[in-house]
């Protein structure tokens, strides 16, 4: 049985992955590692926390000690290193909240592999979680790939860049077998809702302002969630060591033509008059340095590891604002902290 580290596993997009690799791969024991930060979420993870191969550890990967004490204690075979403070707004009016968790964590967790593993590294494996922002923003043409220069723009995107450039540097200096992947934006159930569609999908539902950045002509690749975490277990276990993988959608969507998209959709499923939801789009300041565009070239992992994204854009909003509309409780607790008390009740009783 193989160890596995995954951190971050009480977010976003690290519970999808910690319930593809609990389910799939029965003789994996997987350790998530969360420090329930406001954006971590045990409610997640309902389905997964019984089962007999998932172990919770709470804990911060800011905290040295307690890192190498449950390194030595478990032995991690590969970390899948996903916990990192992930929103650019909050970068902005806190930076060094960014650089402490995604550049100094990052370290500690590669620190405890390295003392760990003494370089005796056969079937070892740390894999690192990362942004399409490091390499900063685009024109109306051309995409990333995997060779385009780093040019991170926001304090969020610069601290992944520097917890990139460690990962690389340790398998450099210390020969330890590593994988990045750099991913588009993702969607579908279970963000926080303070990223662009959880956020209008929640406003829209209580009658709020959809606040529009700038001329709302910034454009993203939108990739659905669960396609990203099978790409990371694509990576895991087909991917080249030492590589580094783009991951998107070839999706493109200027933010007004998918927040138009979003409206139609939650005035159907609110069975409201069509331009119902339109009218709550506001216009406001735009967000400091905002990054024109992104769009991922996702060539090397759809020619070499043979993934690419299954869900379509319409089907995956579908089922992401079914989702939302279907879990108010959910929401509500994330929103109001009530879900401090469900961990309180869950595992301090
Ligand atoms: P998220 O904010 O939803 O979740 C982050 C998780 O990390 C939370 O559970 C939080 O409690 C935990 N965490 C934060 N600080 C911690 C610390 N100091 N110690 C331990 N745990 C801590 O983020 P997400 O959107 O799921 O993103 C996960 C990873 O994927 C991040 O590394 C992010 O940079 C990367 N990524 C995200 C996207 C996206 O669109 N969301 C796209 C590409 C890459
Ligand atoms: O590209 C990958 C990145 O995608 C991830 O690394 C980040 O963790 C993730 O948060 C996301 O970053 P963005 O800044 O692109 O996502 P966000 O949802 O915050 O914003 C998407 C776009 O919508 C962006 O152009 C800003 C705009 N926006 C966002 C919010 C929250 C608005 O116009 N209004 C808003 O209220």
């Amino acid at each position: 049985m193989k160890n596995i580290l995954i951190t971050g596993g009480a977010g976003f997009i690290g519970s999808h992955v910690v319930r593809l690799y609990t389910n799939k791969y029965p003789d994996y024991h997987i350790f998530n590692l969360d420090a329930l930060t406001y954006a971590g979420n045990l409610e997640n993870l309902s389905d997964v926390e019984k089962m007999p191969n998932y172990t919770f550890l709470k804990g911060d990967i800011k905290d040295i000690n307690y890192i190498n004490g449950i390194f030595e204690k478990y032995r991690f075979d590969a970390v899948i290193h996903l916990a990192a403070e992930s929103h650019v707004d909050r970068s902005i009016v806190d930076p060094n909240a960014f650089i402490e968790t995604n550049v100094l964590g990052t370290a500690n967790l590669l620190n405890a592999f390295k003392n760990l593993w003494q370089g005796n590294y056969e079937g070892k494996l740390f894999y690192h979680v990362s942004t399409d922002e490091v390499y900063g923003a685009l024109g109306k043409e051309g995409l990333f790939k995997e060779t385009t220069p780093y040019d991170p723009q926001s304090p969020y995107s610069a601290s992944k860049a520097a917890s990139d450039h460690l990962v690389r540097a340790y398998g450099n200096t210390y020969g330890m077998p590593f994988n990045i992947s750099n991913c588009s934006n993702n969607y579908g159930p279970n963000q926080f809702p303070e990223k662009l569609i959880p956020l209008f999908i929640h406003n829209i539902r209580n009658r709020k302002n959809l606040p529009v950045y700038g001329d709302g002509q910034y454009t993203r690749d939108w990739l659905y969630v669960t396609d990203h975490a099978k790409a990371i277990d694509t990576v895991f276990h087909t991917g080249i060591r030492n590589e580094t993988y783009n991951i998107g959608g070839l999706n493109e969507w200027a933010n007004l033509n998918l927040i138009k998209l979003l409206c139609e959709k939650m005035d159907a499923k609110l069975a409201q008059p069509a331009g119902t939801a339109a009218e709550l789009i506001t216009y406001v300041k735009d967000r400091a340095g905002h990054d024109r565009r992104y769009a991922i070239d996702n060539t090397k992992i759809q020619t070499e590891l043979g993934w690419k994204p299954e869900m379509t854009f319409q089907e995956g909003l579908e089922k992401t604002v079914d989702w939302y509309l279907n879990n108010e409780t959910w929401l509500n607790n994330v929103t109001s902290g009530a879900y401090q008390k469900y961990y309180a009740e869950m595992y301090e009783s």
